[in-house]
């Protein structure tokens, strides 16, 4: 076993995961490039690597049961144990909106990443995480996700109603408050991050805040010290209403 931290980051190949990515390894964490294409992975992970910064790129498909039990596997082989894991890979769907205008499947498709790929990954990454002196676990939320904010008016979300994606973001903020309940006599820490509106891929790039302002948010959480909190939803500025 290494000394230095161990991180994993699901869909770390672009955006606020990369971004992530950078931001702790400059911290001095080994991070993995959690990746569902291996080639994108590997281009993300020279990217730093050029920078100087110590990361390998790791195929995880969160989806893909195989994918994220191979994922846990190399780990363990590799580092013996897992120190923090940001579950940031996500998708929109359709990005439609209305709930009447939406199927089924359609709302299925965006959960299996947003929400069962969490499920997945977390359960499979458990068992590393445990045997970290102080794993961390950091779930990328969004404010649209807030039933408070969306069901308030007056609130900047007043007005939105993108249910496929703000309740699959809803359900992993459930997520969170599940997993931090089931651990908290250990030393694991859950919490979900709020990135705020931020231009990637995600939004065709139309959000006002860079990748480096989204990323701080989460990099916190990761980085929490003992007498840190669990089971809360935060962004940059602390607490965020459910
Ligand atoms: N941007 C925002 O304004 C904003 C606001 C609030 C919350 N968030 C959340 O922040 C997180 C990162 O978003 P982003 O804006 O950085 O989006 P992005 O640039 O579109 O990046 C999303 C990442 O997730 C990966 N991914 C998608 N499906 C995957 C799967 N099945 N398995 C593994 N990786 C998968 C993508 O891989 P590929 O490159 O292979 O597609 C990509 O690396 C998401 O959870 C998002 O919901 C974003």
């Amino acid at each position: 076993m290494t000394a230095e931290k161990i991180a994993l980051i699901t869909g770390a190949n672009k955006g606020i995961g990369l971004e992530i990515a950078r931001q702790l390894s400059q911290q001095g964490t080994f991070v993995l490039i959690g990746a569902r294409d291996a080639a994108r992975g590997k281009e993300a992970a020279a990217l730093l690597t050029a920078d100087g910064l110590a990361v390998a790129a790791l195929s995880i498909d969160v989806t893909d049961p195989a994918s994220v039990a191979g994922a846990a596997r190399d780990i363990e082989e590799q580092h013996g144990r897992l120190d923090i894991l940001v579950n940031n890979a996500g998708i929109t769907g359709s990005f439609r909106g209305e709930p009447s205008a939406v199927t089924p499947d359609e709302l299925r498709q965006v959960y299996d990443t947003n929400v069962f790929g969490v499920v997945a990954v977390t359960n499979q990454m458990l068992p590393l995480l445990r045997r970290a002196a102080a794993g961390r676990i950091v779930n990328m939320s969004s404010g649209l996700g807030s039933l408070t904010l969306s069901s308030d008016p007056g609130s900047q979300f007043g007005d939105y109603n993108l249910v496929t994606y703000q309740s699959s973001k809803t359900a992993l903020n459930a997520l969170t408050v599940a997993y931090a309940k089931e651990l908290r006599e250990t030393a694991i820490k859950v919490n979900a991050a709020d990135p705020g509106f931020t231009a990637t891929d995600l939004n065709n790039h139309r959000g006002y805040r860079t990748v480096e302002q989204a990323a701080v948010v989460a990099v916190r959480l990761a980085t929490l010290g003992a007498d840190g909190p669990t089971g809360t939803f935060q962004d940059e500025n602390g607490a965020v209403p459910w």
